[in-house]
């Protein structure tokens, strides 16, 4: 059974009430973190097992174990003892805590005790052993909380679940690095997972909240047949591909979820792919290069852009892709079609691409491909020049002059790079450029939705193609790569910001 357990860190009794009442359809269980209550609400913590409709653990976090209990060591265990008869159904105590009659006291009630471990400065010595010793009782729950900073601290997670598959225990990750692993937390022998409300982590950095795992990462569903794709990169938080790729799989009813990794060692992650039986991965910034020497077999467009945002898993090992190529083209070819009685783009097309780095690699590529006739405007000449002698075009500088490089490559224009991304909502990649009404001008840049480049298009009554358009398009290339099916209702996605 898969169990979402809500880290309750609200300074009032009620307030953690009604936290729980609208999350009651998320979670299985609730955990009570005392330390975090004010003061005088301290004395009333046996009421709070029956103010709730769930179960609750009852914890005083100490300082020392990441908590914010600062009082004597004999406040603490008179706080707990006092809550004992409340009802609540796990009390959480530390690994040196020696509180025989509180703990008999509680089992007469029917409860159970959580001993706990909290390590943050990763894996501890022996934590194999140390993790088996916390079950000093038959119906004790042992409970281990390790910091996870790099990618190698997960396989070495990873490896500590398999040991332990024997065992009832919570075992959970800290630290953003391991949020993929508290998602798949059920289906690796966790007891529970925890997650916190978005407006208060201070429990644990990389908790999910309720909503997010139950709705998007379908929590309660992983079981062990369940297929897991990733997205990696870093940073990766930020990614809109969990929640373009699980709205997918929710539509289609597969049993499949998709989860972000950051991910600081490329060999690492290999590894714990092969550990997790991950079938597939999204590749972004900055593994698209690195990526590469792992691959058994490879398109042309890897060779060609020396970039890799796709794998998928075969039988001879990892098979490179890269659908920012079709994922650009294809809401161009939508665009141009859909418009061709009224405005057909001229023969033999001219093109300028804003923009050198690796984005805008991909697209030369694509649109040489596409006989395209492309001018490169950057920033640093240097890399506009090495792009365009790469794939055969011209290349100049973006700067005033910029205008006039390109009123002779002007049926489309393509900005690739970061200018007018959030947050620099007013910035202008060519403010002096003067639109005629009859470019097609497509922005990449998705957050903000409509940038000020493409909002001014617009305005002069340009065709524009928006820069979520090209991200639902690679996924959607990635999807059918990942599952074999076509993504449903590509057009119904919310991007929110
Ligand atoms: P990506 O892979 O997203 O394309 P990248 O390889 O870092 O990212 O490339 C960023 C692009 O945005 C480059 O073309 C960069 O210009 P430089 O080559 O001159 O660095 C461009 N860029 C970033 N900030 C810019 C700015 N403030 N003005 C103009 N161009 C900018």
């Amino acid at each position: 059974m898969n169990r979402i357990c809500l880290c309750l860190t609200g300074q009032t009794l009620a307030e953690n009430a009604r936290s729980v009442e609208k999350h009651s359809c998320d979670v299985d269980l609730v955990e009570l973190r005392a330390d975090f209550l004010a003061e005088h609400e301290l004395g009333a913590l046996d009421r709070f097992p029956a103010m709730i409709p769930v179960p609750a653990i009852l914890t005083v976090r100490r300082e020392a174990d990441g908590g914010g209990y600062v009082g004597p060591e004999s406040r603490r265990i008179d706080l707990l003892s006092k809550a004992v008869s409340g009802g609540y159904d796990f009390l959480d105590i530390e690994e040196d805590l020696q509180v025989s009659a509180m703990e008999q006291s509680l089992r007469d009630r029917g409860g159970r005790i959580i001993r706990s471990i909290h390590s943050f400065s990763g894996m501890v010595p022996e934590i194999e052993k140390r993790i088996r010793g916390l079950k000093r009782h038959p119906t004790d729950l042992p409970k281990a909380a390790i910091q996870m900073g790099r990618t190698r601290d997960l396989v070495t997670l990873v490896g500590l679940y398999e040991r332990l598959r024997d065992l009832e225990k919570i075992l959970v990750g800290m630290g953003v690095a391991s949020y993929p692993l508290r998602i798949l937390a059920g289906r690796l022998g966790s007891y529970l997972t925890f997650s916190s409300l978005p407006d208060r982590q201070q429990a644990a950095e990389g908790h999910a909240d309720p909503v997010t795992l139950s709705e998007i990462y379908r929590y309660h569903n992983i079981d062990a047949e369940t297929r897991i794709f990733a997205v990696i990169g870093n940073p990766i938080m930020h990614s809109f591909s969990p929640r373009i790729h699980n709205r997918g799989y929710s539509l289609l009813g597969l049993n499949a979820v998709y989860l972000p990794f950051q991910v600081d060692e490329i060999t690492d992650f290999l590894t714990l792919a092969e550990m997790l039986g991950i079938e597939g991965a999204s590749v972004t910034i900055p593994l698209k290069e690195v990526v590469i020497p792992h691959l058994a077999a490879k398109t042309d467009s890897i060779a060609a852009t020396g970039a890799c945002n796709t794998i998928v898993r075969q039988s001879e090992g990892w098979q490179g892709e890269n659908t920012d190529v079709e994922g650009f083209l294809t809401p161009l070819k939508q665009a141009l079609e859909h418009d061709r009685e009224r405005r057909p783009l001229p023969q033999g097309c001219k093109a300028t691409v804003i923009g050198a780095g690796g984005a805008a690699r991909s697209i030369v590529y694509a649109l040489r491909n596409a006989g395209y006739t492309v001018l490169v405007l950057n920033r640093t000449l240097q890399r506009a020049k090495d792009l365009a002698e790469a794939f055969g075009c011209k290349a100049s500088e973006l700067d005033r002059g910029a205008s006039e490089s390109i009123a002779d490559h002007n049926d489309l224009i393509v900005q690739t790079t970061s200018v007018g991304m959030h947050p620099d909502l007013t910035g202008d990649p060519l403010p002096h450029y003067r639109f005629r009404g009859n470019e097609v001008v497509y922005d990449i840049v998705y957050n903000p939705p409509v940038t000020r480049f493409l909002e001014r298009a617009r305005k002069a009554g340009c065709r524009i193609i928006y820069g979520k358009e090209m991200l639902i398009s690679q996924a959607e290339h990635q999807f059918k790569l990942f599952t074999g099916q076509d993504y449903p209702d590509p057009r119904e996605i919310d991007l929110d910001f």
